[in-house]
Formats: C-alpha cells, sequence, structure tokens
C-alpha cells in the first residue's frame, strides 16, 4: 500500500512560502538564514504562515498535516486551492499550475476539483439536510431534478438516508459533520480538503466518522487532505502524515516511519502520545515459525518435537503451508500407539493476517486463549505471534529490523521465566530447515490464558 511505485502526483507543493504582512522580502531573508518564526515576526512585523514547503501528494492518498495550533495547518491546506495566495514557490494540481491561474481558471478548478469541509459546520440552518446538500450544485446552476438525485445519492453515502428533511438545527454534531463531508461530495471533487473536520466531536462520533470516511474513501478513491492536530487520528485515517512546526515542514512519511523514526523532538513529543497498536501489524512483530507439526506424523514424532521444543502443542502446517489446525500434548500421548493423529482429535488453530494490527491481536489473543498463526494474503503461514512476542512490540516500540530474539522456552516444567515464547532454534530431527517448510510455535504446556491479564505495567 505504502512503498508502491509511485504514480503521478495530484497534488505537488513546490518550495512554497506564505508569509501574512507586506514587504515579505526581508523576513524570508531571514527564514532563509535559519531564523525562527518568533524571532522574524519581531523583527519584520510579518507573520510566517509557510516557509518553504515541499511535498506532493498522491492519488487516492489520505495525507494528513499535522502539527501544533499556529504552526500553519490551515494556512497550508488553504494554498492548494489557492484560498491563499503563495507568497513564493508554486503548487500543481494534476500538473497544472494553480500559483498562476487566472480567475476564470481557478474558479472552475476550485468547482470541479475540490470540495472543502471545515471544523465549523457552515450549514445553513433554516434549510434541510437535502437543501444544505444541495447548495452547492445549485450554485453551479444544476437542475432541481438532478440535483435532489445526487444529494440524495451522497445523503446516503455519508449514513444520513431518512434524514434529508430533518432541519440542521436538529442534528446532532456528528450529523452536522456528516452534512458538511455530503456537502462537499455532492460534486463529487477528486480531491476533499478537510480542515480540523472531526476535531469538535466527541471521541465516539468522531472515532465514527474516521471510519465512514474511510470507507467513502475506499468506494470512492477521492484524494483527502485532512488537517489534524491529533495524532491518534492521523495514524488511523492517513495514508501519509506531514509534521509542520512554525510554518516549517519538518517530517513527512507513513505513519509507521513516523512513529519509527521520529526526525526530532518535536516530531518525538508528539509520537510518545500515540497508540502503537493501532500502527504495528502482525508482521512486524511476529516471530518466525520454527518448529509445526505435519499432518503425517506420528504421534510419537509430535511427542518427540514437543518434548525437544518444550511446547505443549504444535501447529499443524502441510506441505504448501497452510495451517490444519492444532495438536496439543495431551492428544498425541493419547493416541501414541496409533501411526498417525486422528484428525477428528485436532483443535482449530485461530489464524491473523500479517497486516493486522497489534491492537486486534491482543483482542484476538484475549478471545481465544491461545497464540495466532499468521498468514499471508495467500493464507501460507509466515509467523507466529504469541503472548511475549505481544509483550515485546509493547515495550520496544520497536518497529524497524527484526523482532526480538525470542527467549528459551524451557522444558515446559519451569515455566515462570517465559511462558509461551518458543524454543531456541535447535530443530528437531527431521525438521525441514526453516524456510523450506516453516514450523509454527505455539505456547509451552504450563501457560495458555493470561495472554492480558499477564501484560506488565
Ligand atoms: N489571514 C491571516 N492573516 C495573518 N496571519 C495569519 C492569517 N492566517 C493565519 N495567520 C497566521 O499564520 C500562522 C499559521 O496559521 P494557521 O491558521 O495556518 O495555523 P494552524 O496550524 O491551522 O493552527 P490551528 O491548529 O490553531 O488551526 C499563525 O501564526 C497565524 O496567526
Ligand atoms: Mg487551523
Amino acid at each position: 500500500m505504502e512503498e508502491s511505485a509511485h504514480p503521478a502526483p495530484r497534488i505537488s507543493i513546490r518550495q512554497v512560502s506564505k508569509i501574512f504582512g507586506r514587504h515579505p522580502s526581508r523576513a524570508l531573508q531571514q527564514l532563509r538564514e535559519g531564523r525562527g518564526k518568533a524571532e522574524v515576526q519581531r523583527d519584520t512585523g510579518v507573520v510566517v504562515g509557510v516557509y518553504d514547503v515541499s511535498f506532493d501528494i498522491l492519488p487516492g492518498e489520505i495525507f494528513v498535516i499535522m502539527g501544533l495550533s499556529g504552526s500553519g495547518k490551515s494556512t497550508l491546506l488553504r494554498l492548494i486551492n489557492r484560498l491563499h495566495d503563495p507568497t513564493r514557490g508554486s503548487i500543481l494540481v494534476d500538473g497544472e499550475h494553480v500559483t498562476t491561474m487566472g480567475a476564470r481558471a481557478l474558479r472552475q478548478l476550485r468547482r470541479s476539483k475540490f470540495g472543502m469541509v471545515f471544523q465549523s459546520f457552515a450549514l445553513l440552518p433554516h434549510r434541510t439536510v437535502l437543501g444544505n446538500v444541495e447548495f452547492g450544485l445549485e450554485i453551479q446552476g444544476e437542475r432541481k431534478a438532478r440535483r435532489v438525485e445526487r444529494a440524495m445519492q451522497v445523503i446516503e453515502t455519508v449514513g444520513l438516508a431518512g434524514c434529508e428533511g430533518s432541519y440542521v438545527s436538529q442534528l446532532s454534531g456528528g450529523m452536522r459533520q456528516r452534512v458538511g463531508l455530503a456537502r462537499a461530495l455532492a460534486a463529487d471533487p477528486e480531491i476533499l480538503l478537510m480542515d480540523e473536520a472531526f476535531s469538535a466531536l466527541d471521541p465516539l462520533i468522531r472515532g465514527q466518522l474516521q471510519d465512514d470516511l474511510l470507507e467513502i474513501q475506499e468506494k470512492l478513491g477521492k484524494t483527502i487532505v485532512f488537517v489534524s492536530h491529533d495524532l491518534d487520528e492521523a495514524i488511523k485515517i492517513g495514508s501519509r502524515i506531514a509534521i509542520v512546526r512554525d510554518g516549517r515542514l519538518v517530517q513527512v512519511g507513513t505513519p509507521r516511519e513516523i512513529l519509527a523514526s521520529p526526525v526530532d523532538d518535536y516530531v518525538s513529543a508528539f509520537v510518545e502520545g500515540a497508540d502503537r497498536t493501532k500502527v504495528l501489524t502482525a508482521e512486524q512483530i511476529m516471530q518466525p515459525l520454527r518448529v509445526s507439526a505435519h499432518p503425517k506424523d506420528s504421534p510419537r514424532a509430535l511427542l518427540r518435537k514437543m518434548e525437544r521444543s518444550g511446547f505443549g502443542g504444535l501447529v499443524v502446517v502441510d506441505n504448501a503451508r497452510r495451517v490444519q489446525g492444532y495438536v496439543d500434548l495431551a492428544q498425541a500421548s493419547a493416541q501414541r500407539d496409533r501411526d498417525v493423529l486422528d484428525r477428528a482429535t485436532w483443535r482449530a488453530q485461530p489464524t491473523a493476517g500479517t497486516d493486522a494490527k497489534l491492537a486486534d491481536l491482543i483482542q484476538r489473543m484475549h478471545a481465544e486463549g491461545s497464540p495466532l498463526a499468521i498468514l499471508d494474503a495467500r493464507e501460507r503461514v509466515v509467523g507466529v505471534v504469541d503472548k511475549n512476542t505481544l509483550l515485546a512490540a509493547l515495550a520496544q516500540g520497536d518497529t524497524h529490523g527484526p523482532p526480538h530474539e525470542p527467549a528459551p522456552a524451557g522444558d515446559g516444567a519451569a515455566p515462570a521465566a517465559a511462558p509461551g515464547a518458543p524454543a531456541q532454534g535447535e530443530p528437531a530431527q527431521g525438521e525441514p530447515a526453516r524456510g523450506a517448510e516453516p514450523a509454527v510455535v505455539t505456547e509451552s504446556l504450563p501457560a495458555r490464558a493470561g495472554i492480558i491479564e499477564g501484560r506488565q505495567p
């Protein structure tokens, strides 16, 4: 999703500065020399909105602009459709120079390509939901029948079907924000500019609107530039995040990149409060597969594998690396005189995808009470996540490089140190080499429950 080859940018921002106040040259000179916004303002009397910012926004992205109050987020957003004229630099939308466009072309561009949603709903209180949503189309001179048809469509899209006849004053904040979104979507703009659109809402409603925005985005494939001061929101909805400080761009990257390697203390300060469980994925934290059961293993072979590895059960993985189930020590013991283990006694092995978020993994493991086999897009086992993996990920918060080295598992009789940890290297006899046919390790004998409860402070 994020590291794919880049298509042509939808929006290009090239060395853009916006200085509020007259005679910006001296201020720009001082900024070039590395002086800060406050100093420049003291010295020259102008306000630095944005200084020397460059980045591209790709089609289909939700690009989040973040920063403290006064850092220049709204200014940056408004430069994109030239609600602000840049003092320096240029902005291209689909390859067209917005900066040099004549008034008429600009009006046309704004109308055809951009939709805006603000924190203040800016709705017409004496109009119904339908009346508000069709307002933009009305201004554009759209026929009534077509207007209503289109408005009803987007009202449905934002989850307000049935409310079209309500007056705005009768709606909750969340619903009003949906009306604002529907109004922006009505003209079917390719680019949505959203300035703190959800910031005024309480957390629950806000979360719902974020989910809905993601869904709408998935369906409609818009390019969205979203201003926020909330990192959790940025992480949740952002394909990429730009962080601005005192008008300067500090860092641009995917949520993961920013969390993993904040470029300075300012970004670190944002990142510290972030919820890693919403960013880290199974792929980043899982452990490699070391020992597994094969469907044709005899119970005795399974017992040997369990004994050697110290695990009280093994995931059954076939030659195509697909998970078939889970066998435990009790079953293997009970059937030790059979040639193969009775399939009917295999248990279900819970699985999760490589892109599952840490938060979901925690929930799943809590519900299942056992480790998870991690599957790739083709449903092949690629790793395992157990309680220790989760703890390590939460504690270290390291999103780079290999996960922690697995702790020694002990022999199942000495559980306390690392319950559920996989065995150290040493594949069992006849065990395929790592990578050839991967093995899934599950829990060691003593520890089964308590995945969440075991979480250390
Ligand atoms: N029209 C204007 N005239 C003068 N100064 C302005 C104007 N608009 C913004 N500024 C200044 O530019 C700087 C950036 O403001 P901007 O509104 O972009 O910040 P922001 O990051 O959106 O902040 P907030 O989170 O409070 O909305 C601020 O110092 C602000 O005072
Ligand atoms: Mg703002």
